[in-house]
């Protein structure tokens, strides 16, 4: 019996609440007749639990579309409720959600007015703030599927450093072959440079990926919020923050989300898409196709510090530097270890460097706020690091030193 087979074997009872509906509650045997389906949104990677209202569950399935069965997916999302477990803060933060209420069904828009687009504007131009080492993938990837990008940065100086890793990125593809110069020209083109909010006003789609700082960016949202056509959407790269705290602060807190791309933006295929409680259902699916028209796998997620990535990720990286500290392994011991035994790309400290010590500190912090537990706590070699301004791969020195040719262990971190 699979995963799938075990959670529909719950079909096969009544379901409480269920059973004593009259007329209008849906038969087991309709349900049952619809095994198949259900079969195929598990098999294809759904786990997340599904509220009452949730229409969208035969749509959101790895950022893929499933076909057809809109009202019967309605009435399954119905029935599913109460077998896939607690909705947690869903059902305090939402309405239209559990008990089983049929009157949402009705309140659902077809399936096919979903797809029309006509109530959101289509995405063409995109704003992306911030070039540092999220902001520059995300502007380089928008460009190269087809967006006209502004990209925006506080000076001259990051605004270019930034350009000049797009440019390396192109000029690599170019000399392996993978693409012709005129397109990486066209690419080049598409992104505008400023440093000035005031060429963000006509974009359908605001990515911001500046310093994760709460402060910092909801400062910036309330004057981008004011500068920025109203119909346009926004959204936050934040690895960490709550997505709500931002979409608060401006006055589209329907039209705002979380889409998170890892680094490097370019090459990593994912994008969490992080529904806030205020954003709305065709501004999450925007998302979502966002992100597969970018050529990345869209995988919805709850608004929870860390998301999936960072929840299961940052762990894993403090308990490398926890075991450094207790002598278990050297760096490039634990580093060529976890390549060789567990078939990473990278080891966990190499890797901790190249996300940066500072955001990974940021994150730690929130995250440590958020579960109260000491796994995700700075471990002190850590905290130590990030006051001697080592901050990775990004500043030179990290638990390696990149002044080298290749990186070398941090010698100070040695014995
Ligand atoms: N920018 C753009 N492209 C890059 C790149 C970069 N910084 N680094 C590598 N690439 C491209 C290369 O051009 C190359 O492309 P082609 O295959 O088209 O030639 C490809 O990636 C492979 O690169 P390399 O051969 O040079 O090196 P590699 O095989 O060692 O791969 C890597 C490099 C992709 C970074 C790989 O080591 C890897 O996947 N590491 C793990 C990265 C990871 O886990 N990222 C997630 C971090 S967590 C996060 O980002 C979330 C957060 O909130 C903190």
């Amino acid at each position: 019996m699979d995963l799938a087979d075990r959670r529909l074997g719950h079909l096969l009872e009544p379901i409480p609440g269920v059973e004593d509906r009259p007329a209008k509650a849906p038969q087991l045997g309709g349900v049952l007749a619809q095994r198949p389906k259900v079969r195929e949104i598990h098999a294809a990677g759904e786990h997340r639990p599904l509220a009452a209202h949730d229409h969208a569950a035969n749509r959101l399935v790895s950022g893929r579309l499933l076909e057809g069965g809109a009202q019967c997916e309605h009435k399954l999302a119905v029935d599913r409720v109460p077998l896939l477990g607690a909705l947690q803060d869903d059902v305090t933060d939402r309405s239209a959600v559990l008990g089983c209420d049929y009157g949402h069904v009705d309140r659902l828009p077809a399936l096919d007015d979903q797809k029309s687009g006509g109530r959101l504007v289509q995405i063409k131009k995109v704003g992306v703030l911030g070039a540092g080492l999220m902001g520059h993938g995300i502007a380089q990837v928008a460009a190269q599927s087809g967006y006209e990008v502004v990209l925006r940065e506080v000076d001259d100086e990051r605004l270019e450093k930034g350009m000049g890793r797009i440019d390396k990125q192109l000029a690599r593809a170019v000399e392996k072959g993978k693409v012709e110069q005129s397109d990486a020209d066209a690419v080049q083109e598409r992104i505008q440079r400023t440093t000035d909010y005031s060429d963000l006003a006509e974009c359908d789609l605001v990515i911001e990926a500046i310093t994760e700082d709460l402060a910092l960016k909801l400062e910036m949202w309330r004057e981008v919020d004011g500068i920025v056509k109203p119909e346009a959407i926004f959204a936050t790269n934040t690895s960490s923050l709550a997505v709500i705290n931002q979409a608060a602060v401006t006055s589209r807190p329907d039209r705002f989300l979380g889409l998170h791309y890892f680094n490097p933006a370019q090459v990593m295929k994912l994008v969490e898409v992080v529904r806030a409680v205020t954003t709305s259902d065709e501004v999450f699916e925007a998302g979502v196709e966002f992100a597969q028209a970018n050529g990345k796998l869209g995988i919805a997620t709850k608004d929870k510090a860390g998301f999936i990535v960072n929840r299961l990720l940052v762990p894993y990286l403090l308990d490398a530097i926890r075991a450094l500290e207790e002598g278990v392994g050297s760096i490039s011991e634990i580093d060529e270890a976890m390549k060789a035994g567990a078939g990473h790309p990278m080891g966990p400290l190499a890797l901790a460097d190249f996300v940066g010590l500072d955001t990974m500190g940021a994150i730690c912090e929130v995250m440590y706020e958020e579960f109260a537990e000491r796994r995700f706590a700075q471990p002190p070699t850590l905290r130590k690091m990030l006051a001697a301004g080592w901050y990775g791969k990004k500043s030179g020195k990290g638990f390696y030193d990149y002044s080298g040719e290749s990186p070398a262990e941090n010698s100070a971190l040695s014995g």
